[in-house]
This record gives structure tokens, sequence and C-alpha cells, in this order.
């Protein structure tokens, strides 16, 4: 096989859009060694000593803020947390100050998360760190991409030519938009389904993509369902009628379950509604993924802490 001569140094990771085929190729296969570490009894190499990283968070996260963190920490990097509610965010420090600040103190990454779209590439455009996005507003989420695809690989052995189905709140959804784009750019065919509110079509049609109306067509013979988060906040604006109703239209339950393949894998981004998106016999069934999704998160920022901040090969 020929080797995979790309480069991600310095690269500002901002979405899946900006990455292409090879790149993301080089994440997945750089994370499989990064897995290893995670199994060891000392899980702590020198890759980034040196090496310091702050992660920035305007909103909350447990899965993605500490899994970078985590995967910081195993390659050897110093590693600082800044959130909004305990920072100089709250007495109306601005992001480009905050940035500036963070700059100054020679931090070699800034790993961040906001809610307005497109605030990680204003970062990129200010600030001379490896900005990395950990979740700009509906806009993108590409680590979370890029595990996803990860553990699709692990199970299926490929991704090409795979069916995935992504079920739920489509149009706020940043996990959905990174998924369609690293889940098209590697050949797997992305069929979607989700209330029309929640869902445009125009936004969606295109080679390769196909929007339901019913989450049985789209998940009917699927090697992939990746379930989203409902955002509760949806029904209060008026997006869906009740959440019994959309359980029972959109839900992924048990009946369900049997029109996908056999061996369909599930994935959550988490944290989970169970009971409403997903029910718990899915969720912690046996085709599940859910918690490999977690330990997987932890293997991909490694894999892009490293090749960002070092290429790969230090
Ligand atoms: N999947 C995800 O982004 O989870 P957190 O909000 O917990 O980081």
């Amino acid at each position: 096989m020929a080797k995979n001569t790309t480069s991600l140094r310095g690269k500002d990771v901002l979405g899946l859009k900006d990455f292409s085929k090879e790149e993301i190729r080089l994440v997945l296969d750089t994370a499989k060694g990064m897995k290893d570490i995670i199994h060891r009894d000392i899980k702590k190499v020198p890759a980034l000593r040196g090496k310091s990283i702050v992660t920035l968070f305007y909103e909350p996260s447990t899965r993605t803020r500490t899994s970078f963190e985590t995967a910081g920490k195993y390659l050897g990097a110093d590693v600082v947390n800044v959130t909004a509610g305990t920072s100089s965010i709250i007495k109306g420090e601005s992001l480009r100050d905050t940035l500036y600040t963070l700059q100054v103190m020679g931090f070699d990454a800034i790993v961040m998360r906001h809610k307005a779209e497109g605030a990680a590439a204003y970062a990129a455009k200010v600030a001379d760190p490896v900005i990395i996005n950990a979740g700009d507003g509906a806009h993108a989420h590409p680590s979370q991409g890029l595990l996803n695809l990860f553990t699709i690989e692990e199970h299926k052995g490929h991704l090409e030519g795979l069916k995935a189905a992504i079920i739920g709140d489509i149009s706020h959804s940043r996990v959905a938009r990174s998924d369609i784009q690293g889940m098209r750019k590697m050949g797997i065919e992305v069929h979607l389904a989700g209330p029309k509110t929640l869902l445009p079509r125009y936004l969606f049609e295109e080679p390769g993509i196909f929007v339901h109306d019913r989450i049985e067509e789209a998940i009917k013979d699927a090697d992939v369902i990746n379930v989203l988060r409902i955002q509760l906040e949806r029904q209060k604006s008026g997006l869906f009628p009740s959440m019994r109703e959309y359980a029972r239209i959109f839900g992924l339950n048990e009946k369900r379950l049997t029109l996908a393949k056999d061996d369909v894998l599930i994935l959550h981004p988490g944290p989970m509604n169970k009971g409403l998106e997903i029910s718990p016999y899915v969720a912690y069934g046996s085709n599940s993924a859910i918690q490999e999704q977690v330990q997987n998160g932890v293997a991909v920022r490694m894999a892009l802490l490293a090749l960002t901040l070092t290429g790969g090969n230090d």
C-alpha cells in the first residue's frame, strides 16, 4: 500500500469540509496506534512533551472537553482548562481578548467550543496557536465526525459502500453536518430522516445523500444508524409537537431496529435522552457502540493533537 504522505502539521481543525479524504485517512490510521496506548498499564508517551494545550469552552461538555484533556495528557502535553463560567469571560472579556491572552501565555493549541457558528474560524484568523473546533453552534463538530468514522471502520473493517442513517434534528446538529461531510468523503451513502421542521430537504439533497420523511425508509438495510440527541428546547419553539409524539414517530426502538441489517451498528454522540430518540433496549443492546465511541474519542483526539502539533513523527 502507498505511504500516506499527507501532513496536518499546523492545520486548524475547523470542520471536515476542509479535510481531504487522505487527511481523514491519516487521522483514522494514526488513531489506531493511539488506541493501543489507552490500553497500556502506563498510558503516557512523550509525543507532545513540552507542548501546552488549553481547552476553552463557552458551552457545557462532558465527553469532548474531558477527552481532549485526557488525550493531551496521555501524549505528555500540559493541559489547562478554561470554562466560560469560571473565567473573566463572565466579566465581559471578548473572545478576541481571551484568545490573545491565551496566545501570549504560549499555548500551542486552543481547543474551543462556542455557541456561535464560525467562532473557531474567527479564532483561527486572529490567533496564532492551532485552533481545534470542539463544536461551534450548529456548524461543525469535526472530532465527533472523525470518532464516528473510526468506530464504524473498527466494526465494519471498511467505510466505502456502507449505508448509514442519521435520525433526528439534522438542522440544528453540528454532529450531523460533520458526519455527513466525513461519511460522504469516505464513500458512505447517507440517509437522513427527521421531522420536516428539523430537516429541510433542500439543504441536504445532493449525490449520495437521501432525505426521507419516515425513519423506517432511512434505516431499512442500514449498516449504521446514528441517532442524534433531540435538543429539548426545540419543542418549546414548536419544531416538534411533543416528546411522546417524537418517540412514537422517530424514536429508534427494538421493533424498528429489525428493519436494519442484523449487524447494524448503533451510534449516538451523547448525551442521550433515553425513551425519546432512542430506547434503553437499543442504547444498551448488542448492536450499540455508544460507549466505544467515547473511548475512541480519546484515541481520535490524541491523533488530532499529535498530527496538528508535531506532524505525528516527533
Ligand atoms: N458528543 C459531545 O459533544 O458530547 P459533550 O457535549 O459531552 O462533549
